[in-house]
């Protein structure tokens, strides 16, 4: 049973992406923060602020492993802290049924998408100005990329790539 686990920064595209991957190849598709709000009966925010961040990393990677476990072939979009934790990523990896592909996007585009949506994020809601969220992104984002690297596939995405374009990417690096 196949498990497709997309990883990447946020605001990398993981759940729009994964949902479309999910269509094209006819299998169900997991969000790790949704799998966790609807557990947790709470969005990710409000359980960032009531639990602090280490409970919620606790969650995200039993959920993630829940969903691992899993009898079926699945798409699975993480959250972009998830395969830096603990020993997540070594974990995937060493199961054969796992196929990991990071979205990597460069800090100038990561920051021009995450800057209007940020306030549904915990960890950058607080960010005043767009400067100051670009050198956030850029030192977080570099800590993170050791991680982001194992990935099986690293594929690229630019502004003008459309979602059928990377999806098409993808597809091709999987078959
Ligand atoms: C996080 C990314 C978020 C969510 C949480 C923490 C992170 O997911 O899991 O806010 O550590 O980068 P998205 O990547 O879907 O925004």
């Amino acid at each position: 049973m196949k498990k497709i686990v997309l990883i990447g920064y946020m605001g990398s595209g993981k759940t729009s992406l994964g949902k479309s991957l999910a269509k094209a190849l006819s299998m169900p598709f997991y969000d790790l923060d949704d799998v966790i709000a609807v557990e947790q009966q709470m969005d990710i925010s409000m359980l960032f602020k009531n639990k602090g961040e280490i409970y919620f990393r606790k969650k995200e990677a039993q959920a993630l492993f829940e969903l691992i476990a899993k009898q079926e072939s699945i798409v699975i979009a993480t959250g972009g802290g998830t395969p830096c934790y603990g020993t997540i990523m070594e974990d995937l990896l060493k199961d054969q049924n796992n196929i990991i592909i990071y979205l990597k996007l460069s800090i100038s585009l990561l920051t021009d998408r995450l800057w209007v949506h940020k306030d549904q994020r915990p960890l950058i809601a607080h960010i005043k100005t767009k400067a100051l969220l670009e050198d956030f992104i850029r030192k977080h984002l570099f800590e993170r990329s050791y991680y982001y690297n194992k990935a099986h596939h690293i594929l690229t995405v630019n502004e003008a790539d459309s979602t059928d374009a990377v999806l098409r990417s993808i597809m091709s690096k999987l078959f």
